[in-house]
């Protein structure tokens, strides 16, 4: 089908691929694939549905999965995080791709839908998030008899919107797609999240394999990911002094624990906040001060939240910043902050994702991303070096359910740890990391094979 994609500027594409180019070397865990798998092409027949950030590094992705004989579309999961020259160089390279940094929440699901729209239907999701995997599912139950719940979000509007005018357009395609797709994927924390609520409710139809807890993911891209990513987003979005500024982030699981080095990194006093008692003494013992909320909401210049929980910073909080607060989210959906409690205040747009906001005192607040994730609204994102870990793992789960699906009962599954181990392993040699190895008496001695698996199941890293 000709022009069969939605991008910004199709004229992107030439330096979309100078970029994807570069990417290429800083992704040696992908390359490896493409030299392993690209002439079995294991993923041959794979019709593969991608809802992720349309960025340089999932460019790489994508073409990793195109070159291991997957038929793809993709959109992007975010309405910020798009980068048009990826996308553009995806559109351009011929696979239908859907996404424009700064697309509204209608176009957002109106997106996702074409992605969906292969001539024969698509058999396998690639999520992040789960916004793919909720449409189908949410779409086939209200073809089922389900009623939708009432509305409180402008998302939940929108996808309800979205829903009714497919099943208008097409009755019944929400149960064909649910039913003709073998497995999902999912890529974060609150993606997975939702996926064991599926199986809680005994609504999840198809196998999903949770690659956000394979170790070389959630230890690394959260971690490390947000170390480098959280500081860049907050400088493009207000060049701000961060040294000896003091930020509060909320939240210490892993995007907490990278956030927190990111700030102190550059040279801001870091405080953290956590209800898990565990976090909370993570974050004391890496030395950073653990607080109430309130007690610093005063007095912080700059407040992070990293939690994927709703309501963290509340419209009260907001109310008591000082004069030209930072505020913004890393964590996958914008109800982290009370966003919504800010729009009939005065709002004034400095830039592309950063916002002005004045409240009822008169102090202005600098709200970046509308609260949305900003290392990927107002940064590009992670490295593609730690990327290449994440959607390593993505594309072995993408084989494994092609290939073993049917093995699989509709549950959550982890990729096996020597898989998690070969991923570190591809991602040596790039950085000159010289692995030690053990003699077959040391390995009996603590109980392992010499090639691994290293350490047992419930080994924490
Ligand atoms: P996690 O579960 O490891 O950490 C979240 C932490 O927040 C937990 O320790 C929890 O106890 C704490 N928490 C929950 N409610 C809280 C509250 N009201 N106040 C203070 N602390 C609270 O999850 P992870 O992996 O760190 O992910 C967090 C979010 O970030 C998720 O939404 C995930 O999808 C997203 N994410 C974003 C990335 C990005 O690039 N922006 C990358 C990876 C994940």
């Amino acid at each position: 089908m000709a022009n069969d994609y939605i991008v910004k500027d199709i004229n992107l594409a030439a330096f979309g691929r100078k970029e994807l180019d570069i990417a290429e070397t800083e992704m040696p865990g992908l390359m490896a694939l493409r030299t392993e798998y690209g002439e079995s092409k294991p993923l041959a027949g794979a019709r593969i549905v991608g809802s992720l950030h349309m960025t340089i590094q999932t460019a790489v992705l994508i073409e990793t999965l195109v070159a291991l004989g997957a038929d793809v579309r993709w959109a992007s999961c975010n309405i910020f995080s798009t980068q048009d020259h990826a996308a553009a160089a995806i559109a351009a390279g011929g696979t239908p791709v859907f996404a424009i940094k700064g697309q509204s929440l209608e176009e957002h699901w109106d997106y996702l839908d074409k992605s969906f729209m292969f001539p024969e239907g698509p058999n396998l999701i690639l999520d992040d998030g789960g916004d793919a995997t909720l449409y189908i599912l949410l779409g086939a139950r209200i073809e089922g008899g389900e009623a939708f719940g009432v509305a409180t979000s402008e998302e939940e509007v929108a996808i309800q919107a979205q829903i009714k005018k497919r099943m208008e357009a097409s009755p019944g395609w929400f149960t064909k797609m649910r039913d003709q797709i073998k497995g999902v994927s999912e890529e974060t924390t609150t993606g997975v999240h939702r996926l064991y609520d599926l199986v809680k409710k005994g609504q999840l139809p198809f196998p999903a394999i949770n690659v956000n807890d394979s170790v070389t993911k959630s230890k690394f891209d959260n971690k490390y990911g947000c170390k480098e990513s959280l500081v860049d987003g907050i400088r493009r979005a207000t060049d701000t002094m961060m040294a000896g500024k003091v930020a509060v982030v909320m939240g210490y699981g892993d995007v907490g624990k990278g956030s927190a080095a990111s700030l102190r990194g550059a040279g801001a006093r870091v405080k953290v906040t956590e209800v898990d008692p565990i976090c909370a003494l993570q974050a004391a013992m890496d030395g950073f001060e653990v607080v109430l909320l309130e007690d610093v909401v005063s007095s912080a210049d700059i407040f992070i939240t990293t939690t994927g929980n709703k309501d963290v910073i509340r419209i009260e909080h907001m109310r008591e910043m000082k004069d030209m607060a930072i505020v913004g989210n890393i964590g996958h959906f914008d109800n982290e902050i009370q966003v919504a409690a800010l729009k009939n205040h005065k709002w004034t747009n400095i830039k592309e994702q950063v916002d002005m906001i004045e409240m009822p005192n008169g102090n202005r607040l600098i709200l970046l991303s509308e609260g949305r994730l900003l290392n990927l609204g107002n940064a590009t994102g992670h490295p593609s070096f730690v990327m290449s870990a994440s959607f390593t793992n993505q594309v072995l789960a993408q084989m494994e359910l092609w290939m073993k699906g049917d093995e699989y009962k509709n549950d959550v599954y982890i990729l096996p740890k020597h898989l998690d181990e070969k991923v570190a392993r591809l991602h040596l040699d790039r950085i000159g990391v010289k692995l030690s190895k053990l003699d077959a008496d040391q390995a009996a001695y603590i109980g392992v094979s010499p090639d691994g698996p290293f350490k047992p199941e419930h080994y924490r890293y």
